[in-house]
C-alpha cells in the first residue's frame, strides 16, 4: 500500500491533493533484514514521549536492545515499516502472541542484556543508572494484568519527526490489523504513557479504547502513568 505525499521543505511534508502524487510516494511494507538498523534509530529518537531518548537515557545501543530486539530478532515477520525516498520513516513492531513475547523477552533478551552489562559493553553513567532504577521499581511495583485472553497480540509504533500527522500511522496500523485477521487474532493491546499525549487521541481515532490505566509514577523527573488500550479485529474467513 501506498500512501502519497508531497515533500516541502526541512523534511516537512503536507498532504499530497493529488497533483504530484506520482512523484512522491510513502510505501508501507513488511520489514526486511536491512531495516532493522533504522528501527533501533526511530525508536531512540522517539523514545521519550515522541522526543529523543537522550532526555533521560544516553546509551542508543542498550535502549534499542530492550526496546525492539524481541521483534527485529525474533519476530520480523509481525513487523512493518513505512518508507520515503529509500529511507525508513516509521514502523510498527507486533506480536501476535503477548505470552511467548514474555518467554523470549525473559530466556533470551533479558539474559543477553545482562550479559551485556557484565561485559561493560553498555553506558551505566549515573543518568543511565537512574532511569533504568525507576523503569524496573515501576516493572516490579506490579502492572495491571494485560488483557491476552481477548487481545493476545500487542504492538509498538513510531513514526520520524516531521512525517507525523499524514496517515502514515493510519496506514501501518491498518495494515497490521489486516495482518492479524489474516492469522486469526481476534484482538490487540498496546500500552502507552502519558508522557505520550498526543498518541492517545490517534489510538481513539484508529478505533482503540481504554482497557486500565496505572498508578502515577515518576519517569525523568515527571510524574505520568500508562494506560492499556484494546482494539478488537475482525477475523474475515
Ligand atoms: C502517534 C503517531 C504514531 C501517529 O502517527 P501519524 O502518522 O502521525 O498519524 P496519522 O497521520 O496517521 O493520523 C491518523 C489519525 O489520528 C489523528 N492524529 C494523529 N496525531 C494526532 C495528534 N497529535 N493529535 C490529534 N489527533 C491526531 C489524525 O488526526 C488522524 O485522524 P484523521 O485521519 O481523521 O485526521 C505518530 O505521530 C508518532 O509516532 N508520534 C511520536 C511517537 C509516539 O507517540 N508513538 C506512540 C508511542 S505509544
Amino acid at each position: 500500500m501506498v500512501v502519497h505525499l508531497l515533500l516541502l521543505t526541512d523534511n516537512k511534508l503536507s498532504i499530497d491533493k493529488g497533483w504530484f502524487s506520482d512523484m512522491w510516494k510513502v510505501e508501507v511494507r513488511k520489514m526486511k533484514p536491512g531495516d532493522k538498523e533504522s528501527i533501533r534509530q526511530i525508536c531512540c529518537e522517539t523514545g521519550f514521549g515522541g522526543k529523543h531518548i537522550e532526555v533521560v537515557f544516553s546509551d542508543e545501543a542498550m535502549f534499542a536492545d530492550m526496546v525492539t530486539l524481541y521483534y527485529t530478532d525474533y519476530e520480523p515477520q509481525s513487523a512493518f515499516v513505512a518508507r520515503f525516498e529509500g529511507e525508513t520513516v516509521g514502523y510498527l513492531t507486533g506480536c501476535l502472541d503477548t505470552r511467548s513475547y514474555n518467554r523470549v523477552m525473559k530466556s533470551k533478551i533479558v539474559p543477553r542484556i545482562l550479559l551485556n552489562v557484565i561485559r561493560r559493553q553498555y553506558c551505566l553513567n549515573k543518568k543511565n543508572r537512574r532511569y533504568l532504577k525507576e523503569v524496573i521499581s515501576h516493572l516490579l511495583k506490579g502492572k495491571t494484568n494485560l488483557p491476552l485472553e481477548n487481545y493476545p497480540a500487542h504492538l509498538h509504533i513510531n513514526i520520524r519527526d516531521g512525517f507525523r500527522g499524514f496517515g502514515i500511522g493510519r496506514e501501518l496500523i491498518s495494515r497490521y490489523l489486516v495482518y492479524l485477521s489474516d492469522n486469526n487474532i481476534k484482538g490487540v493491546h498496546l500500552v502507552t504513557t502519558s508522557l505520550h499525549q498526543d498518541s492517545l487521541s490517534f489510538y481513539e481515532k484508529l478505533g482503540f479504547e481504554i482497557y486500565a490505566r496505572s498508578e502515577t509514577y515518576s519517569l525523568g523527573s515527571r510524574e505520568i502513568y500508562d494506560l492499556i488500550y484494546v482494539r478488537s479485529v475482525i477475523i474475515s474467513s
